[in-house]
């Protein structure tokens, strides 16, 4: 198959209403995205990411009143949590209605519905009419793309378009939070820290980002977010200087050696923004390892910490 990249909106809306999986720009990191209420549709995601179907996808929609028929229930303290981030990178659990498939669910009876905030996006989705399944759009367990050129490194030849809408400007993937007991969870740490949701909850919601019996989300799976290079949390010692990469959040260090930064200023924020890009570099960079210096663990240093842990399961076994 030929992949295809560009800036055309209606392509893109004309080969997903052919029931083709196309990448899209999110906030986030770009989405493979196909019409939810295609089952056909639906099942080349899975083929194209190489994902086994038992790990659920998340459903876009342009807004709340789109998405409510396709759930049995909204609660109402999601509703407040919409208004304060939504379109943004939350992604929500909720039990869902008979018009998804359980192909989308992975067989369970919750789907996770968000609503992305990137204005192509956006205008897509409105035009569409209806939901986008999209999972992000990478070979599975491999590192999120946020870039049309990362989508294309990986997924060329298996998708025939690329929407491309510049680079994503949060960089991390959304927040996922369910209902337990009336209180907020959060399932995936995510671009919308928990200290943000707790100016508006009135409280800290608890982490649930570690399987406990079945996995509920794939981000829970122990080796995911993976570069192909092996990678370290920590400062490479002094024999590696030369055959190692370190990745640092600021400037300030002296590294001997190859060396990436983050952010300019040392700022989360944009250390976020420029993660997965970074780690996409220090994969090309043909070093024999990857060290990246630990977040903080508060904030978006959470997400980060969570991202690199899981990328760095893979090489310790
Ligand atoms: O920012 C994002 O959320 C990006 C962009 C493209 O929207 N999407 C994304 O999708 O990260 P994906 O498929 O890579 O991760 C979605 C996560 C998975 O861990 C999946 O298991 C979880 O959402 N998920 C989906 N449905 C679920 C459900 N019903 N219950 C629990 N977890 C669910
Ligand atoms: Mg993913």
């Amino acid at each position: 198959m030929n992949t295809t990249l560009g800036t055309d909106l209606q392509q893109a809306l004309g080969l997903i209403q052919a029931g083709l999986t196309v990448a899209v720009p999110t906030e986030t990191v770009y989405g493979l995205a196909a019409d939810a209420n295609n089952e056909e549709a639906v099942q080349s995601i899975f083929e194209a990411k190489g994902r086994p179907t038992s790990n659920p996808l998340i459903l876009h929609f342009d807004e709340l009143g789109t998405a409510l028929p396709y759930t049995a229930a909204f609660p109402k303290i999601f509703e407040t949590l919409y208004a304060a981030f939504c379109p943004g990178p939350l992604t929500f659990i909720v039990p869902k209605s008979s018009l998804v498939s359980g192909l989308i669910t992975g067989g369970q009876d919750t789907v996770a519905i968000r609503f992305p905030k990137h204005p192509i996006l956006q205008e897509l989705l409105s035009q569409l009419g209806r939901p986008l399944a999209a999972p992000s759009a990478n070979l599975y367990g491999q590192l999120s793309p946020t870039s049309a050129w990362h989508v294309e490194a990986q997924l060329a030849g298996r998708i025939p378009y690329i929407l491309d809408g510049g680079s994503c400007n949060e960089g991390l993937e959304s927040t996922i939070i369910g209902l337990i007991d009336d209180q907020v969870v959060v399932y995936r740490y995510g671009s919308i820290t928990p200290e943000a949701l707790s100016e508006v909850l009135g409280y800290l919601p608890a982490a649930k980002v570690h399987a406990e019996g079945g996995v509920l989300t794939s981000g829970m799976v122990k080796h995911h977010y993976a570069t192909q290079t092996p990678l370290f949390l920590g400062f490479k010692p002094a024999e590696e200087h030369q055959t190692a990469v370190q990745i640092t959040i600021g400037p300030e260090q002296t590294v001997a050696g190859p060396h990436l930064v983050l952010s300019e200023n040392a700022s989360l924020i944009e250390a976020a923004r420029n993660l997965y890009a970074v780690l996409h570099e220090a994969d090309a960079a043909q070093v024999q390892k990857i060290y990246v210096e630990p977040f903080p663990n508060y904030g978006l240093g959470l997400a980060m910490n969570d991202r690199l842990l899981r990328a760095a399961a893979k090489f310790h076994q």
